[in-house]
């Protein structure tokens, strides 16, 4: 639209005034349309001399670093990948506490971004997604606000590396930074991704995160994706995912009785994060589900469906 083409104009036009000729930007790339829509504005006003970074913390969903990645780089952006997998899995070996998991995800992301930057040499700038309401609403632990600003968050590091902030949406409503990420080129399925937490499958994988129950929740996360898009429902709901429970329970195959892990679906309907409502979602679907993840899926055999609304569960079950 106009207002979006002018706003991407002064946008541009203000930080090629505030970066001289020969200085750097930097930015975390998140996969996000907030930290998306910001990198590829700074990319427009500076080219080259933006250098992102994408850490892969080996808690992302199926093919999520090539999507990212593959985007990125077809729009010509300077970007740094890190695969951090070994690094942060290593960290979470036998921790079960929820939120001893986001502080070791939290803290490891830090360290994996600031040693990246380090190597880029002398960086002026700091390029960060935060849109109006990060600003004006208080924090609320784990709200909307914390649901952003934790992607984007890469603690004292401005103030350690000295560097300038760079945010270009901080005037700018979630719903104008998709119409800008459209107006930019991004993908349909880049702009309407659902959210994602920042401490990723780690949160969904009740008690331990290992690299065989990450196998596991990656594959059935994948199939809920793809029946979900395939249905038309993906675009519909708030957000829709699988959960990796710390339970075995019998089956049967054949003529044997198996003991394997369990799977909750939670899709829920919202409007800000803050309430949600399970998602009255068709029968036939649950049954697709259900029968593709006990076939497909190895070491699963029974999916539930989880019919709780926030409040007084949350979204999330960690
Ligand atoms: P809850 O589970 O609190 O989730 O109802 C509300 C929204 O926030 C997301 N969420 C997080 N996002 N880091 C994030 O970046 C987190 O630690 C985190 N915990 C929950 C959740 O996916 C939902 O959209």
């Amino acid at each position: 639209t106009w207002t979006m083409a002018s706003f991407i104009e002064e946008a541009v036009a203000r930080i090629s005034q505030t970066v001289g000729p020969e200085e750097k930007v930097i930015c975390a790339l998140s996969g996000g349309v907030d930290s998306s829509v910001t990198a590829l504005l700074v990319h427009r006003a500076v080219g080259e001399r933006l250098v992102c970074i994408f850490v892969n913390n080996g808690l992302l969903r199926k093919g999520e670093a090539e999507t990212v990645l593959d985007f990125f780089r077809h729009s010509h952006l300077n970007v740094r990948y890190v695969d951090a997998s070994d690094l942060f899995l290593s960290r979470l070996a036998g921790v079960t506490d929820p939120e001893e998991k986001r502080r070791i995800i939290g803290h490891t992301f830090i360290e994996v971004f600031e040693a990246e930057a380090q190597k880029i040499g002398e960086v002026k700038y700091l390029a960060q997604g935060t849109l109006y309401p990060d600003i004006i609403e208080s924090v609320s632990f784990r709200g909307p606000s914390a649901t952003i600003k934790s992607h984007h968050n890469v603690g004292g590091l401005p103030e350690r590396m000295k560097l300038k902030l760079i945010e270009p949406l901080k005037e700018l409503f979630k719903d104008e930074v998709r119409e800008l990420g459209q107006e930019l080129g991004m993908p349909y399925e880049l702009i309407w991704r659902q959210p994602f937490p920042g401490p990723g499958l780690a949160i969904r994988i009740i008690g331990e995160v290992t690299r065989d129950r990450l196998a596991i929740l990656r594959e059935a996360d994948a199939i809920v994706t793809e029946e979900m898009k395939a249905s038309g429902w993906y675009y519909k709901v708030w957000q829709s995912f699988a959960v990796l429970l710390p339970i075995r329970t019998v089956g049967v195959m054949g003529d044997e009785r198996t003991y394997e892990h369990v799977v909750a679906l939670r899709v829920v309907d919202s409007l800000d994060a803050m309430t949600a409502d399970w998602t009255r979602l068709p029968y036939d679907l649950l049954a697709r589900l259900s029968g593709r993840i006990i076939n497909e899926v190895q070491g699963v055999n029974r999916v539930v469906f989880d019919i709780s609304s926030k409040p007084p569960a949350t979204i999330e079950w960690e």
